[in-house]
């Protein structure tokens, strides 16, 4: 696993990128963090990209290589990646296949990306067949977590970052899961940040090639991952997980007795954060089984899905495309 340092503030970053990545040569920064003007102190050549959800394709990693042979990089250089998990994605799958793959450092700068993105090696784009259909597994050398970069985080894409902790909560942890659903406030302690980071580590330690426990971390994705695509991005990853996991918490109920309190308190939750709890489907049935079908986790008419028995109780069973797209269609 890689190994990850953290850090409160921009002033011990620069300080630790100046002086322990001796061996950068050159820092992509996501534009969102031009406002804490990091590059006037960074000895490295550093680069801002702006990307999104709708441009994490093909093109932006052609942008991303052009950029890396234009800083004229070979094996022997590194680079340091600092953004949200759109950008930590395509430029570690950049890195990882310019001339067979050059060595990163990961400075993750949303929540989502913090606990989620940053972890366990995967990377990847989106194209016409669905998200991160293209993409490989290769862990970075470090993360670097620094937890001043929240600061400036739009509270939407901070709530975002808390519906994959709550989800790390439900897969494999009460203590993190009853602490988010019982918090006065949203934001939360640092304390929690590491907590899920640990979650996800532990499992992807198990399983880093996702043939088993990994894919617990898709609990919530699989109809996530419909409703994003069905609403052409513009329902977020973090709105779309939310939605999603009340579906596969009801189906945890049906197949797995999980009790309706947990699904209550979830809803709740969702109701503390002002996020919506539904979504109305507005492509064909044909269309939704052509996403299901490109879905890495599925056979010829089933997927692989994460139901719970309880919290922290995570099982893998596979369910037929007919029984899901009953679930989102009623
Ligand atoms: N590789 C993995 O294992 C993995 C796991 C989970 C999610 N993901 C991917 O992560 C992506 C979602 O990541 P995300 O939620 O970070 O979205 P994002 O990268 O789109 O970031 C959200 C917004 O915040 C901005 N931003 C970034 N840092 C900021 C800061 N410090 N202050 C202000 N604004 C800032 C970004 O520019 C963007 O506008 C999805 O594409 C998903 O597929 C990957």
């Amino acid at each position: 696993m890689s190994r990850n340092i953290y850090l409160n503030n921009t002033e011990e970053l620069i300080k630790y990128i100046n002086e322990d990545l001796q061996n950068e040569s050159l820092i992509i920064l996501d534009s969102a963090l031009e406002q804490f003007k990091l590059h006037s102190n960074l000895n490295a050549s550093h680069v801002y990209l702006k990307v999104s959800e709708e441009t994490k394709n093909l093109e932006t990693v052609e942008k991303i290589w052009e950029i890396m042979f234009s800083s004229n990089l070979n094996r022997s250089h590194e680079i340091v990646i600092i953004g949200g998990g759109v950008m930590l994605d395509l430029c570690s799958f950049a890195a990882s296949t310019f001339k067979r793959g050059i060595s990163y450092t990961l400075v993750p700068s949303t929540l989502l990306a913090m606990v989620d993105a940053s972890h366990g090696g995967k990377n990847g784009f989106n194209n016409d067949y669905g998200k991160n259909q293209i993409g490989t597994f290769n862990l970075p050398k470090g993360v670097i977590v620094c937890f001043e970069l929240l600061n400036t985080l739009k509270e939407k894409d901070y709530k975002d970052g808390l519906i994959e902790l709550v989800k790390h909560g439900l897969i494999g942890s009460k203590e993190i899961f009853d602490k988010l659903i019982s918090a006065e406030d949203f934001k939360i302690e640092t304390e929690v940040i590491k907590k899920g980071i640990q979650i996800k580590e532990d499992i992807v330690k198990e399983d880093y090639l996702e043939t088993g426990k990994r894919k617990y971390l898709n609990f919530g994705h699989t109809i996530g991952h419909l409703i994003e695509q069905d609403s052409k991005f513009t329902v977020s990853h973090g709105e779309a997980v939310a939605i999603g996991m009340i579906y596969e918490l009801g189906l945890s109920k049906k197949h797995f007795g999980l009790p309706q309190e947990v699904i209550d308190l979830y809803i709740s939750y969702l109701e503390k954060l002002d996020y919506k709890k539904s979504y109305e489907f507005e492509n064909s049935i044909d269309y939704l089984l052509g996403i299901l079908k490109d879905d890495k986790k599925s056979k010829s008419d089933s997927v692989d899905i994460v139901l719970l028995s309880d919290v922290s109780q995570p099982n893998l069973i596979c369910i037929s495309f007919d029984e899901l797209i009953e679930v989102i269609k009623n």
